[in-house]
């Protein structure tokens, strides 16, 4: 009898073992690498083309680009071809970091290496698409920057042109650039960014370059949130077309995902280890171990599920595999929806 309890208990302790299996996200959730739909199959992956040039070159006579915007608390002013300059971006607000070396602040044109400052701002605060990269660990900065040159590092979803370019730039990159960079970024502190809201609808979106975009006008509405996590820029305008880097992020997460995010984080929850183990007390990083706290939502899960698909595979991944090994789809959005509710800062702050 007490066999037959057992070997039932054992069964269906297997039989939950398969279940959580299937529960594993076979394909890249969309939403987290900024898609509306899942990736096709095979050979349909390949980053929409752009678009072809107007006929009869009509974009060459487009009006010249003379208005000059501004932003309040900047005494600076740019046009928006120079606020988009791949080799020299528009920096708002030069008194918020150090000197940029010339790879953040030019790129390397001979090379095509874009400035770092064009997708992860001057403060390296970055956006949801690409990366946070101020705050970083030296160490693991100069690592991933190598993981990205030595083809360990992809994104699951082939799609994101966005990534593709960073690994080309890392592999264009000589290694004292790598370093200049990396002393640069982690020489700040990661700060508050993104403010995260539990939300059952959220607004409408569209989606443009991987960044979701609140619709105006007769478009705008409201929609279930379901299971994703739709974070979009505080003022669309700002981010969109300005690049300023003093205007942050909304994360909407689904009702309930932080509360359980925390229980997996903090205590492992019977699936994976307990995160401060290594990511640190507070999740602001530990030694060459990168911070979770504050930081975009759904960059933390495109990685959790790029290292549980094989494609993110650093030197210093393996420590991570046996984390991610049986986390579902639905448990790595929550876990997001948490770290990304923790406020960096906050325990220095009360320490005082
Ligand atoms: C065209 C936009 C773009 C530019 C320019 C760019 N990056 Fe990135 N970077 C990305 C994207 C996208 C990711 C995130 C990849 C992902 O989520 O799949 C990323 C990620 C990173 C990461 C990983 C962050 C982490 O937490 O592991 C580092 C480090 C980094 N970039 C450094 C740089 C440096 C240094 C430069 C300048 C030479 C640079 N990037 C220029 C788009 C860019
Ligand atoms: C045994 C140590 C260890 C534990 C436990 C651990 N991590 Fe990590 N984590 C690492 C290391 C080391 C890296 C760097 C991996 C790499 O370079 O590819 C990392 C990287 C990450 C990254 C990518 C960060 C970035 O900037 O790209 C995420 C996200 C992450 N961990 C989440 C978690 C979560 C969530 C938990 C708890 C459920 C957790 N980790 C538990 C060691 C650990």
């Amino acid at each position: 009898m007490r066999f037959a309890v057992l070997t039932l208990a054992f069964a269906s302790v297997i039989a939950c073992g398969v279940l959580i299996a299937q529960q594993q996200p076979a394909t890249p959730s969309p939403w987290a690498y900024g898609f509306a739909t899942p990736p096709g199959p095979a050979g349909a992956n390949a980053p929409a083309a752009a678009p072809a040039a107007a006929p009869g070159g009509q974009a060459a006579q487009a009006p010249p680009d003379t208005t000059m915007h501004k932003l309040p608390g900047s005494d600076r002013s740019f046009t928006l071809t120079q606020i988009r300059d791949q080799y020299g971006p528009a920096d708002w607000f030069p008194g918020d970091h150090p000197a940029m070396p010339d790879i953040v602040a030019h790129g390397r044109r001979d090379a095509q290496v874009a400035a770092c400052s064009l997708c992860h701002y001057p403060n390296g605060k970055g956006r949801p698409e690409n990366a946070g990269v101020s705050g970083l660990p030296y160490s693991y900065f100069v690592q991933t920057m190598m993981d990205f040159k030595n083809d360990k590092r992809k994104s699951a979803d082939t799609r994101k042109a966005n990534t593709n370019r960073m690994i080309s730039f890392a592999k264009a990159m000589t290694d004292d650039e790598i370093k200049q960079a990396a002393t640069y970024f982690s020489s700040m502190k990661w700060t508050p960014w993104i403010r995260v809201v539990e939300a059952g609808t959220v607004p409408k979106t569209r989606i443009a370059g991987g960044m979701f975009l609140v619709l105006e006008g007769a478009e705008a509405g409201k929609e279930p949130i379901g299971q994703r996590i739709i974070e979009t820029p505080e003022k669309t305008e700002d981010t969109e077309q300005l690049r300023n880097s003093h205007s942050g992020f909304i994360a909407y997460v689904p009702p309930g995902s932080i509360k359980k995010g925390e229980a997996i984080v903090t205590t492992g929850a019977g699936k994976t280890t307990q995160c401060a183990v290594c990511h640190g007390a507070d999740l602001e990083g530990l030694g060459p171990v990168p911070g979770l706290a504050g930081r975009s939502p759904s960059y933390i899960v495109r990685q959790l599920q790029d290292m549980q698909l094989g494609t993110r595979k650093g030197e210093w991944t393996d420590l991570m595999k046996p984390v991610v090994a049986k986390l579902t789809a639905e448990d790595m959005l929550n876990i997001a929806a948490y770290t990304a509710s923790r406020v960096p800062g906050e325990s220095r702050r009360s320490a005082r």
